[in-house]
């Protein structure tokens, strides 16, 4: 019997020797030392040896289990190690290899714009205002002194949601508005951004597009003071060295009207196409609050005056960055927004 557990010995060293899988690791441990195993059914033989014979063959048998049990235990050590390590070496990270590039937001050119004008006039004292942008006809015509028939209604055609309530042509209804909270308090200095709507559509005009409207009433307000408001204000945006004009205009809420024009921000007055040969650009409307625009909002015209100015975003920013057309604000090209 000690020979036959030598043999199983030289076997199963040898099997032992040349797995490499844990699953055969198990089976080996099944075969030879398992309850059915090959050492257990030897060691049912015991009973026919002599006492003698019985204490050498049991001590030998034992020593062999506990040899291959721990040579398979380590066996399966050194598998799991392996499987590890190549494991490893498949899935590694390489740290070093470059990163994916993030792309930083930043705002949009046309709420650059935007707060830079609420920026410039906030520094001049002004508060800032806003309004709906659903509106009745009352604040966006009426009260402005544009009568049902008036035809400057026509410039502002607009998106009706009935007879009586529209999607604003302007943010001069928002004056209305201011006065009516304000009066009789003076001074009103307020500015107010907002979104507005027309039926245009072209390559200086969009159905939707912002303003900023100003309103300036106080004691002995004068169109000096206009003046120097707006070309403080004009000089700020654009360049100090700039002069402006004004050209008699109409709006039925100002009386007298005029439109702002500023020498052209491309040639500087010497005519180009930028300012068709004229050497200007008109910038803004602008005028003296119509006393009756003044009683509308509950002011008396015998006591106070005003100033009013309104101005396109869109525009500005189409002359300070010398973009053509307008609707490359709206189309969200990341290859024009990057440039701001
Ligand atoms: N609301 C005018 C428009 O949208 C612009 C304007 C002109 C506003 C003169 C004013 C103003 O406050 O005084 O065309």
């Amino acid at each position: 019997m000690l020979e036959k557990l030598k043999e199983i010995k030289i076997i199963a060293e040898q099997k032992i020797a040349e797995i490499s899988d844990i699953d055969e690791v198990n089976k080996l441990r099944v075969r030879f030392l398992g309850r059915k195993g090959e050492i257990t059914r030897l060691l049912r033989g015991l009973k026919d040896l002599s006492t003698e014979e019985r204490v050498c063959v049991g001590k030998a048998a034992n020593e062999l289990k506990e040899k291959l049990e721990r040579m398979i235990s380590e066996k399966a050590e050194e598998i799991r190690r392996q499987e590890m390590a190549a494991r490893l070496s498949l899935e590694k990270i390489d740290v070093t290899l470059p990163g994916f590039p993030f792309l930083g937001g930043a705002k949009h050119p046309l709420s650059q714009v935007s707060d830079e004008i609420r920026d410039i006039f906030i520094g001049m004292g002004f508060n800032v205002a806003e309004g709906p942008e659903i509106e009745s006809d009352y604040y966006n015509f009426e009260a402005l002194n544009v009568a049902k028939d008036h035809p400057a209604r026509d410039m502002q055609d607009s998106f009706y949601i009935d007879e009586d309530t529209l999607l604003r042509t302007h943010t001069s209804p928002v004056q209305i508005r201011v006065m009516e909270q304000m009066a009789p308090q003076i001074p009103v200095k307020v500015i107010v951004p907002g979104k507005v709507y027309r039926r245009d559509d072209d390559a200086t005009h969009s159905p939707m597009f912002n303003q900023v409207e100003g309103l300036l009433i106080d004691r002995r307000i004068t169109f000096a003071d206009l003046k120097g408001v707006l070309l403080e204000f004009a000089r700020k945006i654009f360049g100090q060295d700039l002069k402006a004009r004004y050209r008699p205009s109409f709006f039925p809420f100002t009386e007298p009207s005029a439109e702002m024009d500023i020498s052209c921000v491309s040639c500087g007055g010497t005519g180009c196409r930028v300012c068709s040969n004229s050497g200007w650009l008109e910038i803004l409307g602008a005028g003296m609050v119509h006393p009756r625009v003044l009683q509308y909002g509950g002011y008396d015209p015998e006591k106070v005056t005003g100033f009013a100015f309104g101005m396109g975003v869109e525009r500005i920013a189409m002359l300070k960055y010398g973009v053509n057309d307008l609707r490359q604000f709206f189309d969200n090209d990341w290859r024009f927004l990057r440039q701001f």
